[in-house]
């Protein structure tokens, strides 16, 4: 005990005295706390910081507990299922950790609804992460960040004065494990039902040290307070992830080309789509991948204009199903138990969208709760059914068996492969009423090739 206190000590520099070295709460046991009256609000912080308090405001994390369906999910179906469940009882608070992590620290759950706006509304705010110390144990997960607010900034440079406060040099803020404290995620059931960070590490970015800052707060040239001076590389606050059509826009690449460039009415002809994770640092989806679909469209049009629709090929692995779009497939029955709606029959799983057909191949994580169903609760998955999504700068091919029919028309046929992304599958979210603007499918890349029909 006393030598592993001694190591910290000579660790963390020998003028710190002592008492710094009593273990500060994380995780759930940073609970109830800290008063709010601890942190600065983020209004304090944009008298000075104008640019990044703009930025900031635009980002999903500064609205994590507002913002409709973060609302609905938790007042809706967590803190419901938490009250009735005691095997979940947990997120009742620990929601609050990541989307709500004033209110966690407070003490303060459920934190009043959006609308009272309280200061649970603060969300993931400038003075959280930047009173931000380290985190406890070796992996990032669950909020287990330290949290020491009050003068002192955490920042990522040296030697840096502010009128308003002190700061403190920290290298945590520069490494993708201070993201993964809030994006990786254990559920009650011990899964990593996110694993931004983890997904990473294991990732050729990760191995090469590039982090989420470089791609998430890429340094430009600018004014961090109004009155500082230029910098050449100050981190922009863009945060953006799948709510930025620009960020998701190529993110995932596709190209499709005929096995052959001359066919006759009758022939079977085959093609191949391969379908790149050229932009991300982590899977694509990520994170809330319990929700998120992403998949592969493939139609092809004759000379006369006539459309088909392609399905995929099945390549015969396990639980291969869930990854093929169906349009009977149910899903996500939980819902109806955890909002006491007898007989329900669950919900449509791959949706209905005017861009996917039966056929389509999904790229997703099937998280399936305690009965073995498909569910979008995170808190409430059991086990997972076959990781079917991209890696980064990792390619797929996935390939179109297509026997032509008679009746084609003669000449070129163009055939094309699209790549569509929805953050929530549609059918839960009419269910739920959550905004259209939140399901909508966006087309994120598309590709064109040609073969000829011969008579
Ligand atoms: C999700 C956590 C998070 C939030 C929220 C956040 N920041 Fe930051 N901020 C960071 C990180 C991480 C860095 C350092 C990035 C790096 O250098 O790699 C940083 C850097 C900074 C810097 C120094 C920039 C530079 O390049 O010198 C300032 C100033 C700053 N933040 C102010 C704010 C203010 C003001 C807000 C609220 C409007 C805010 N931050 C919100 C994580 C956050
Ligand atoms: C009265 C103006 C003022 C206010 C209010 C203010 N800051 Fe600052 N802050 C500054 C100035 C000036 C700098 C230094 C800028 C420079 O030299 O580039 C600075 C620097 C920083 C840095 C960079 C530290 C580093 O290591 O690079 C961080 C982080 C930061 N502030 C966070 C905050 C947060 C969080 C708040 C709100 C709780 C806040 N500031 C409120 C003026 C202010
Ligand atoms: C090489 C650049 C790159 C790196 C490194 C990177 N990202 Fe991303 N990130 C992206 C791109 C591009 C997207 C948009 C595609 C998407 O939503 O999956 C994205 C999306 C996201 C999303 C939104 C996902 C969703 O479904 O809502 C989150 C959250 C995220 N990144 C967090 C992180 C974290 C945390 C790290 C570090 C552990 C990180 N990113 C590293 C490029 C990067
Ligand atoms: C205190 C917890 C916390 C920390 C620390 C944190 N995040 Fe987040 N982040 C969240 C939550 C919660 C959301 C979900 C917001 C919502 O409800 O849509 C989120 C969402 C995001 C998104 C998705 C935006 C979108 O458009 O969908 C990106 C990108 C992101 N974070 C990047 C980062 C990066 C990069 C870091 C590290 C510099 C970081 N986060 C650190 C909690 C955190
Ligand atoms: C360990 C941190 C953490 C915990 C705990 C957590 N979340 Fe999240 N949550 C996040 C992050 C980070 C994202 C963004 C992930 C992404 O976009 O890839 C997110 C995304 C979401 C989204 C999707 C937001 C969107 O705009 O698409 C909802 C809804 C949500 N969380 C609700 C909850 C509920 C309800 C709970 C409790 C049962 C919970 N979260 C627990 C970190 C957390």
């Amino acid at each position: 005990m006393r030598s592993s206190v001694m190591i910290l000590w000579l660790l963390t520099g020998a003028a710190a005295p002592l008492v710094a070295q009593v273990p500060r709460p994380a995780g759930d046991a940073a609970f109830g706390t800290q008063p709010y009256e601890r942190y600065e609000r983020p209004q304090a912080c944009a008298t000075c910081h104008t640019d990044i308090a703009r930025q900031h405001e635009q980002a999903m994390m500064s609205q994590a507990y507002t913002h409709h369906w973060d609302e609905i999910e938790y007042f809706e179906l967590a803190v419901p299922h938490a009250l009735t469940e005691e095997k979940v009882a947990g997120v009742k608070a620990g929601c609050n950790g990541c989307h709500a992590p004033l209110a966690f620290l407070a003490g303060d759950v459920p934190p009043p609804k959006p609308a009272a706006n309280s200061r649970a509304n603060e969300s993931v705010s400038c003075d959280l992460c930047h009173t931000l110390t380290g985190f406890a144990g070796d992996t990032p997960f669950n909020f287990n960040w330290i949290s020491e607010p009050g003068k002192v900034k955490q920042g990522p440079r040296p030697g840096v004065v502010s009128p308003h406060h002190e700061t403190h040099e920290n290298a945590f803020l520069r490494s993708a494990e201070f993201c993964g404290t809030c994006h990786n995620e254990q559920d009650p059931w011990g899964l990593w039902v996110k694993s931004t960070h983890l997904e990473w590490r294991e990732g050729p970015h990760g191995k090469a040290g590039i982090v989420c800052q470089d791609c998430h707060m890429p340094p430009a040239r600018g004014r961090s307070a109004t009155m500082g001076s230029e910098l050449a590389d100050l981190r922009q606050h863009l945060f953006h992830g799948a709510h930025d059509p620009g960020k998701l826009a190529g993110a995932a690449e596709v190209r499709i080309h005929p096995e052959t460039r001359e066919a006759e009415p009758g022939d079977t002809v085959k093609l191949t789509a391969v379908v790149v994770n050229a932009k991300a640092g982590h899977k694509i989806p990520t994170g809330s991948a319990e929700e998120r679909m992403l998949w592969l469209h493939v139609t092809a049009q004759d000379a006369k204009g006539t459309v088909y629709h392609l399905p995929v090929d099945r390549k015969g692995f396990a639980d291969e199903d869930y990854t093929i779009a169906s349009a009977t497939a149910m899903a996500y029955q939980d819902i109806g138990e955890i909002k006491g709606i007898a007989g329900f029959a669950g919900l449509k799983r791959d949706g209905t969208y005017e861009n996917l057909a039966p056929g389509d191949r999904i790229f997703r994580l099937p998280y399936l709760d305690p009965k073995g169903r498909m569910t979008i609760a995170q808190w409430n998955t059991a086990s997972f059914a076959t990781d079917y999504r991209l890696a980064p700068l990792a390619a797929v091919a996935e390939t179109f068996t297509w026997k032509l029919p008679p009746s084609v028309a003669p000449g070129p046929v163009r055939v094309t492969a699209q790549i569509y992304y929805s953050r929530l599958v549609n059918s839960v979210a009419e269910f739920l009423q959550v905004p259209r603007e939140e399901w909508e499918s966006v087309l994120v890349n598309t590709h064109t090739t040609t073969f000829t029909v011969v008579e």
